[in-house]
């Protein structure tokens, strides 16, 4: 592990890295024919009713016959790209609204190529690495909020070459990241923020958060900082996020294992931190220079994070709620939908291999302009359950099915889940509700373990050591593509607890393949990409798609090019290029100015000089797109 530059490792990568469970010894014994690609496609015909071949098949969402529909898209496809900026369809602009480093409040220290921000002003600009972000309308203005999911160590740290040394080091990435929230205006120049708007405001790994709901005060949330267990500091790895119906913002704790570690390396960890992936070694050495990451010091501190935190972005002095209703896991977004008869849904996945997707429905009913104070406390949490007919259902985590008390069932949900039968998922990133359909979408990104033989026989497993067989909606071995899953609730209702589903998109590479990794019919060689990731519907009902994947343009991805973000009709099926980023970054987080004519896209970790060229740092970005013609855009 030495000879790794784990500054630049996704957080998959270094879980990976970091897992306690069997070596890869057995990695390259896939499966072999009679398991995995042939026998998928006899897995389809098997329930398919009359259905030939994939494609028609009715676990499939989409057909060629509907893929051919006369396209609703009113842009070009855009060809792949490999080079260092944003690119968007003839007919669109693209500028940089802000930039990791940027000045919210006007005391910000200036940005510098050559030196690490002071940790005194670390909290005054733009964070770190840009993901999950909405737009609210509030007074007239335009406020958004968006996470700073991690940190890039190289960039942010340039002083060190991205060595942590001291405490004033983790004190600078802590105050990275967090949340943004800033008004954005439009002026003769373009899309800018508003530096000292009143609504301008960080939230830190050091803010104080109230943590609200069934395990608020458990004896795990205690600390001797807080005995009470109702206050902690800081929201963590905010991934994606969520808008709620009243107008605040839902923010997603991720990877929170990965800032924890232990100073004393003869400390033992409970099972539930190896299933939640809480190490002896944390990311960015938070536990040398700060004893509350210390496991061995602090044992409870990570039973405190790992939740949703809800932000009014209209009241910038409120104290952010961590809600422990809606469980603890790595949570990677949260889609909000209201049920006909009232009760919240809020839709959210768990992002790692093998881990599962999650429902939460309020006890109460929302009333607009009502008191909303106790939708997100009260409520019942279920698992996602898929059957092979293409039925599906919300499974209860109820205190008899599981054995435990409300409270260790938002503490330790991803036990809960297990022991009601969840169904092993293929890394659930966002969640996306269509607004014109009663439909729901969640993005499984990859999982290169599924169905992986290892050298005694056995298959590899998630961190509960559940054996990831191929499974429904999970069908191929070695997943290297992903696919977004689709669900339709029974009776047009997100509360019911069954649904059917289908896949809305098996992502593959025709131009590489033949078999079940050419993909479903609606990919095809003008719309190449891999990994979808960040999902969102516009107010029209299309789904924009962001991908997260491997941009080596090489081999499986050949013809994939940069990571990208393409529109997706929910209706034909028909899936296209819209922008891509620069190469090494991700695409992720995207929203809408108020009058729909400008699409915000986040742009996190490129790896060229983006967005200022040669000679400069690489600053993770927002970029506002907009049509020449000044037509709206979702
Ligand atoms: Fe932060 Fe699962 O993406
Ligand atoms: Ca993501
Ligand atoms: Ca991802
Ligand atoms: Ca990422």
């Amino acid at each position: 592990m030495k000879d790794i530059d784990t500054s630049e490792l996704s957080w998959d990568e270094w879980d990976e890295l970091h897992d306690p469970r069997p070596a890869e010894n057995g990695f390259d014994k896939v499966v072999d024919e009679a398991i995995s690609r042939r026998g998928f496609l006899g897995g389809v015909l098997a329930f398919g009713s009359g259905a030939a071949v994939m494609g028609t098949g009715t676990l499939l969402g989409t057909t060629s016959a509907e893929a051919t529909t006369k396209s609703r898209f009113p842009f070009e496809a855009l060809p792949i790209q490999t080079d260092a900026t944003v690119h968007v369809p003839p007919g669109y602009k693209w500028s940089t609204l802000v930039r990791y480093g940027d000045p919210l409040f006007s005391d910000a220290p200036a940005f510098s190529q050559t030196e690490t921000l002071p940790s005194s002003g670390a909290d005054r600009v733009m964070g770190e690495n840009t993901d999950g972000m909405e737009l609210f309308e509030i007074d007239g203005k335009e406020v958004i909020a968006v996470n700073s999911e991690y940190v890039n160590t190289k960039i942010n740290l340039v002083s060190t070459g991205g060595e942590v040394t001291s405490a004033e080091e983790v004190n600078v990435l802590q105050k990275l990241q967090g949340v943004n929230v800033f008004e954005v205006t439009r002026t003769d120049s373009g899309w800018g923020v508003v530096v000292d708007s009143p609504f301008n405001r960080r939230v830190t790994h050091q803010t104080e958060i109230e943590i609200t709901g069934p395990a608020a005060g458990h004896d795990l949330l205690k600390t001797d900082a807080d005995p009470t267990g109702t206050t902690v500091l800081g929201s963590m790895n905010n991934c994606g996020a969520g808008k709620t119906p009243w107008g605040t913002y839902l923010t997603c704790e991720e990877n929170f294992n990965g800032y924890f570690g232990s100073t004393d390396e003869s400390f033992e960890r409970p099972a539930d931190f190896k299933r939640y992936g809480i190490n002896l070694e944390g990311r960015y050495a938070y536990e040398k220079y700060d004893a509350r990451y210390d496991i061995s010091k602090n044992p409870n501190e990570p039973y405190r994070h790992g939740y949703i935190t809800e932000i009014d972005p209209a009241d910038p002095t409120s104290t952010p709620k961590k809600r422990t209703a809606l469980g603890r896991f790595k949570h990677e977004n949260a889609a909000c939908v209201i049920a006909p008869s009232g009760h919240l849904v809020v839709y959210m996945g768990d992002d790692e291999r093998g881990e599962y997707m999650y429902k939460y429905v309020s006890d109460n009913t929302y009333a607009p302009g009502g008191d909303t104070d106790d939708l997100m406390e009260n409520g019942t949490l279920y698992t996602a359950k898929f059957n092979w007919d293409g039925t599906g259902e919300w499974v209860e985590l109820s205190e008899d099915a599981t054995g435990m008390t409300k409270a260790e069932i938002c503490v330790l949900t991803r036990e809960a889940a297990l022991r009601v039968g969840a169904t092993t998922m293929d890394r659930p990133e966002w969640v996306a509700v269509n607004p014109v359909a009663a439909e729901g979408y969640c993005a499984l990104t990859n999982n290169s373990r599924r169905q992986v033989v290892q050298d005694d026989g056995s298959l590899r497993t998630n961190a509960a050591g559940q054996e990831m067989t191929t499974n429904a909606p999970n069908p191929r071995a070695e997943n290297r593509y992903g696919q977004i899953v689709r669900w339709y609730p029974s009776n047009d209702d997100h509360a019911a607890s069954t649904f059917r589903w289908d896949l809305y998109c098996m992502v593959g590479n025709p131009t590489v393949h033949s078999d079940a990794y050419a993909g479903s019919p609606n990919m095809n060689e003008g719309n190449l990409f891999n990994s979808p990731d960040g999902m969102m519907f516009d107010s029209a009902g299309i789904l924009w798609i962001q991908t997260d994947g491997n941009d080596d343009n090489e081999g499986d991805f050949e013809g994939n090019g940069n990571n990208q973000m393409l529109a997706g009709d929910p209706v034909t099926g028909e899936i296209r290029r819209f922008l891509t980023g620069p190469n090494g970054s991700e695409v992720t987080g995207v929203t809408w100015s108020a009058d729909k004519k400008t699409m915000f896209v986040g742009i996190q970790h490129p790896a060229s000089p983006f967005p200022d060229g040669d000679g400069t740092l690489a600053r993770s970005s927002i970029v506002a797109v907009w049509r020449e013609d000044g037509a709206p855009i979702g």
